[in-house]
Order: C-alpha cells, then sequence, then structure tokens
C-alpha cells in the first residue's frame, strides 16, 4: 500500500526508515519531508496542516495510511477530517481525534482526565485572569518550587519552574494578564512540585487494545548537567534502565490501563500514540504529562528497536485488533546523540553545508532540520541530526554515537556530550 508520513524531523526520518523496510509498504511519501527521507521516500512540500492539500495528494497517490508526525495537525483535527470525508475515510490515520488530542492541546483537560480516572498525578489547581489573586493565594499555600503550566500549546516552552513565591506570583500575572504565552496562557495551571527522575513510556492504542512500546529518557536541556534553556531533546536513552519490571508493572496497572480504559469510557475516538511523561517519586510512579504523538528525539531510540514489523502494527491499529499481535523489541540498548546549530534554542543560522554524515558506520543517522540545497546537504532547523548506536550496554552505545557524531561536521555544530550522566 502507498503511505505518507506527516512531518519533517528526526521522528518522521525514523517512522519512515521504518515504514521503507516494510514488505506491506509500496511507496511511501513524507510531508513535507527532509534531506534524509528525500534519500528513501518522495518528499511532497505540503505542510503539516494544511489539510485540503493532503487530501488532493492521499486521493492522487492512492494513499491508504498517514501517520501523523507531530501535534499540530492532531490538535487541529484530521484524523476527524480524514473520518468525515466519504473520499477519506478508509484511509488508515495514525493519531487521535481532535477529542482525544486535546490531552496534549490543553493541560487542565489532560489533568482533569487523570483525576476522573484516578491515574497518579501532581496535586493542582487552574486559575483565568479573572481569578488571578486566587491563583496567587494558592501558591501561598504550596511549597517552592513552584509550577506553572500555560493551559495551551506553546512549543514546549509554556512550563515555568520558579525557586521563588515572589517571582511566581509575577509569572502567573505575566501568563494570565500580559499573555506571555498568547492564548496558550490564558489558562494556567499551577501544580505541586514533583521530585524526582523523569522518564516517558510510549503507547501504541487502537482505542481499545494497546501495546507498550520501550521506555526512554530524553534530555532537554541545551547545556550539560541538564543546565541552561529548555530545547526539543539533546538525544535520548532506551531503555531507562531504572526501569525494571516491578516498575513497569506499576506503570501498566496504574497508568497505562486506566488511560487506554478511560479514553474508551469517554468514547473518544484514539487510534495511536500515547506519550507518557512521567516522575519517579520514591518508587511510584506520577504522570506529568500526555503527548499524542511519539517524542522527538525519543522516537530516533524508540523505533528502530521495534522488530515488528510497523506497517502491520499500524494496519492492526486501523482494524483495531492490537490484541493478536506480538511485539519484538530488541533487547539491546539504543542511544540517540542530537547534533543541533549552535545558538539552538535561541537565534541561529541555516543553510550550513553537512559534511561526514557517508562516513558514519555501526549508527543510523536520522536526519531532523536538514534540507537539499545543489545537491549539498544542508541545516534547515535548530535540531539538525540524530546519531543513533545499539549496544548491550547503554554506555557502550553512547560511546558508538559520540564516535559517529563526531565525523560529522557544519559550522557552529553543537552537542551535549553528558548524556547518561544521570543513570
Ligand atoms: P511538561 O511540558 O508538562 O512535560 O513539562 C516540562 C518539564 O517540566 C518536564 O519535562 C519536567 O521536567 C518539568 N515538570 C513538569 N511538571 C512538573 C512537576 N509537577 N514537578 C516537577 N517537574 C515538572
Ligand atoms: N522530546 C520531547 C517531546 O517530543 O515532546
Amino acid at each position: 500500500m502507498n503511505i505518507l508520513v506527516l512531518g519533517s524531523g528526526g521522528r518522521e526520518h525514523t517512522f519512515a526508515y521504518k515504514i521503507a523496510q516494510s514488505n506491506l509498504c509500496d511507496t511511501l511519501f513524507v510531508a513535507p519531508g527532509n534531506a534524509g527521507t528525500a534519500a528513501i521516500a518522495t518528499n511532497v512540500p505540503i505542510a503539516v496542516t494544511d489539510f485540503t492539500s493532503i487530501k488532493e495528494l492521499v486521493l492522487k497517490e492512492h494513499i491508504k495510511m498517514v501517520v501523523v508526525g507531530p501535534e499540530d495537525p492532531l490538535v487541529q483535527g484530521i484524523s476527524d477530517y480524514f473520518k468525515s470525508d466519504n473520499q477519506l475515510k478508509n484511509v488508515i490515520v495514525i493519531g487521535p481525534s481532535k477529542e482525544g488530542a486535546r490531552l496534549e492541546g490543553s493541560k487542565e483537560y489532560a489533568k482533569e482526565f487523570l483525576i476522573r480516572h484516578n491515574i497518579p498525578t501532581a496535586a493542582y489547581q487552574s486559575f483565568t485572569a479573572a481569578t488571578v489573586e486566587e491563583g496567587k493565594q494558592f501558591l501561598e499555600t504550596l511549597n517552592a518550587p513552584y509550577v506553572l503550566k500555560a493551559d495551551g500549546l506553546a512549543a514546549g516552552k509554556g512550563v515555568l519552574i520558579l525557586q521563588d513565591i515572589k517571582e511566581a506570583k509575577t509569572e502567573l500575572e505575566n501568563m494570565l494578564t500580559n499573555k506571555k504565552f498568547g492564548a496558550a496562557s490564558e489558562k494556567v495551571v499551577i501544580e505541586e512540585f514533583l521530585d524526582g527522575i523523569e522518564l516517558s513510556v510510549f503507547v501504541l492504542t487502537d482505542g481499545k487494545n494497546y501495546v507498550t512500546l520501550p521506555t526512554a529518557k530524553d534530555y532537554k536541556r541545551i547545556g550539560e548537567g541538564d543546565t541552561g534553556l529548555n530545547t526539543g531533546g539533546m538525544g535520548a536513552i532506551s531503555p531507562v534502565p531504572f526501569a525494571d519490571h516491578a516498575f513497569m508493572s506499576k506503570i501498566e496497572e496504574q497508568i497505562i490501563k486506566p488511560t487506554v480504559d478511560g479514553l474508551a469510557k469517554e468514547n473518544i475516538d484514539y487510534k495511536g500514540f500515547i506519550f507518557i511523561g512521567l516522575i519517579k517519586v520514591g518508587n511510584d510512579p506520577k504522570v506529568i504529562e500526555y503527548n499524542v504523538r511519539m517524542g522527538d528525539p525519543e522516537t530516533e531510540a524508540v523505533l528502530p528497536r521495534v522488530q515488528t514489523d510497523l506497517v502491520k502494527l499500524f494496519q492492526h491499529v486501523g482494524e483495531q485488533s492490537l490484541d493478536t499481535i506480538t511485539l519484538d523489541i530488541d533487547q539491546r540498548s539504543a542511544t540517540t546523540v542530537m547534533a543541533v546549530s549552535g545558538g539552538y534554542p535561541e537565534a541561529y543560522q541555516k543553510g550550513k553545508e553537512i559534511t561526514g554524515i557517508d562516513t558514519v558506520s555501526e549508527s543510523i543517522v536520522f536526519h531532523a532540520g536538514t534540507k537539499l540545497e545543489d545537491g549539498k546537504v544542508v541545516t534547515n532547523g535548530g535540531r539538525v541530526i540524530a546519531v543513533t548506536s545499539f549496544d548491550d550496554d547503554f554506555r557502550q552505545a553512547l560511546k558508538k554515537s559520540y564516535q559517529n557524531i563526531e565525523k560529522l561536521h557544519f559550522d557552529k555544530m553543537y552537542y551535549r556530550k553528558d548524556l547518561g550522566f544521570d543513570l
């Protein structure tokens, strides 16, 4: 069958890489894609939220499956768009309905869902401009640090963690009254701070059944030792060594099952990935967020470990028969290290030539922000290339990723050299 992947990052290159390996895939399209996807699929210059052009492409190319990478098209309802169109309704869309996507699109919605289904999470209250004074009083009842979250999508920047109560009150005011994050912060969730180590769990569900994909940990800060500004992610390790069998059972019973059952009970149409951000507090998992897609760069470490045919898995999602397939996972660890443009996550330059890609051995190169220009691969974003490696021991896998990333070059290339330091 012909398949379309929507997106242009390392996550989408990884999807394309796995899908291209499947016998079930005839022609693979990626919109808009990058220089990496161009080498294994047909890139089509269509934006991920341009539903009309996506429809035209799907009909013209007889596409039968659409795999949605980023959250934007999901939050804007691409899955419902397909379902409600007579010509598109039989296309399998991997990604939840608009209602399901609210789990990521609204922090308050996600918190209410968690509470309704008795899923462990941080205590919280939410506030608007009309209740900013109550919000300040609520802050008085908490201990530092203070966690303020813009309700809506804010490109990963909407969470503030502040030590000082005065600063927390000022920022609350900035978010609610001065719309620091635009419409996204018209509502703010104030949350209890959870002290512990983070990990992410990935679930693929057909709305009734699910499979649990390998865990991963990503490194969000730009600086070594987890310092500096938040990024989209500087690298990832899968599996997370401390997520042993006993801990995973807790996650399954207390979090995954009630999440999937909760979606079904509420008649929320959900066929796609659920990315559950967790903090291990003592010995217990607590949810800090849901995303309604795979993570990036977690995908670059998680998906290469999945040995089951990805297209087959997605077909089972479409047919709501995930209970009849077993997931084979490569037991080795996978690590991915992200090379970024100097200056990222603040201002940076694009269009720098990337060399050395063909000298990489024993690692997989996934393109993120790259494009082809006059036959050359050049940088086209903050996060540029992810280098993924395998080994029985994650430290050895990391070593391979580092040995290979050193073979790459572009002007002002930067990467974190300390991944796994906390494990
Ligand atoms: P989120 O966008 O909700 O994942 O939050 C971004 C980051 O803020 C997370 O990856 C955590 O590191 C941190 N964070 C969010 N909520 C909490 C919390 N309640 N306690 C401690 N850290 C948090
Ligand atoms: N790496 C974090 C995310 O994809 O949201």
